[in-house]
């Protein structure tokens, strides 16, 4: 790490974000880092002065994303495996902030229609924020500016039939970002960690409009205005984010 990635605790015990610093030197995990959403924040992140490691399960995609993104550096890491996240966690030191971008999506014919397929494929989702959020704990409670984020869906607030475990898994992830916004607090004197739930209702990106110049996508939040989010968990002091979900368009 350079000298001026170097970024060290205030003295008042408080977080230092919101005065100026901003992302710049912070180390960023951003897992599930593959997707259009994943490299938005990583560039956008890069383009802050973080730090950045990404991370997914292919190294193929891990690669188009580093010949997109010039500067970040990449892990391969299956994040359902307890044992693979620990090593990755060990690997990578000190952290300042998850970014956890695992999703997918799965709809079925109403309840009778919620496979079995499809509820493991929505609990791998959760799965790898439980996992990702446990080994980084101590590396993130110790951070000057700890921040850790999940996009969550706004259909947690209106389940429908025919998402129930889509919606069910995203509710879970909702519940432990919040179970871990209690835990920066009690082990915190001095608040400096934040955890933060993002919610949309879909994702847009300059891919998905080009294909269908056509659509107007109503509704839908641009992968820039996440990116955007999430460099800027770093302005606002962690008092004013921990437990905090913000609905983004
Ligand atoms: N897209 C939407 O319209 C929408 C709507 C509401 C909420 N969201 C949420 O927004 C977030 C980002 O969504 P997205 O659509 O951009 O991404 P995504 O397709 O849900 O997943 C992001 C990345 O996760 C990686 N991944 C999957 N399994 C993994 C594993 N076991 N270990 C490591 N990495 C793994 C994949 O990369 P590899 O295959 O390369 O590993 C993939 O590129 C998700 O939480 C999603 O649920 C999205």
């Amino acid at each position: 790490m350079s000298e001026d990635q170097v970024v060290s605790a205030p003295t008042d015990g408080s977080d230092g974000a919101g005065s100026g610093g901003g992302a710049r030197g912070r180390t960023v995990v951003v897992a599930g880092a593959t997707s259009e959403s994943g490299v938005a924040a990583c560039a956008a992140l890069v383009a802050a002065g973080a730090v950045v490691v990404a991370v997914g399960s292919s190294e193929e995609r891990l690669a188009a994303l580093a010949e997109r993104v010039p500067g970040v550096s990449t892990a391969v890491c299956d994040l359902t495996d307890p044992a693979a996240v620990t090593s990755l966690a060990e690997a990578t030191g000190a952290v300042d902030g998850l970014v956890h971008l695992v999703g997918g999506w799965v709809g079925g014919d109403g309840i009778t229609g919620q496979t079995d397929e499809g509820w493991a494929a929505m609990e791998r989702s959760f799965r790898t924020l439980r996992n990702t959020v446990r080994a980084l704990y101590p590396a993130l409670v110790a951070s000057p500016a700890g921040r850790v984020v999940f996009v969550s869906s706004v259909s947690v607030d209106a389940p429908t039939a025919s998402g129930a475990d889509y919606t069910a898994a995203k509710a879970a992830s909702e519940s432990w970002l919040r179970s871990l916004a209690d835990g920066f607090a009690a082990d915190q004197a001095g608040l400096r960690a934040a955890a933060v739930v993002f919610a949309v209702k879909a994702l847009v990106d300059e891919r998905m409009r080009a294909a269908s110049p056509e659509r107007r996508f109503p509704g839908f939040t641009d992968v820039s205005t996440l990116a955007d989010a999430v460099v800027a968990l770093w302005d606002s002091p962690a008092a004013e984010l921990n437990g905090t979900r913000r609905v983004l368009t």
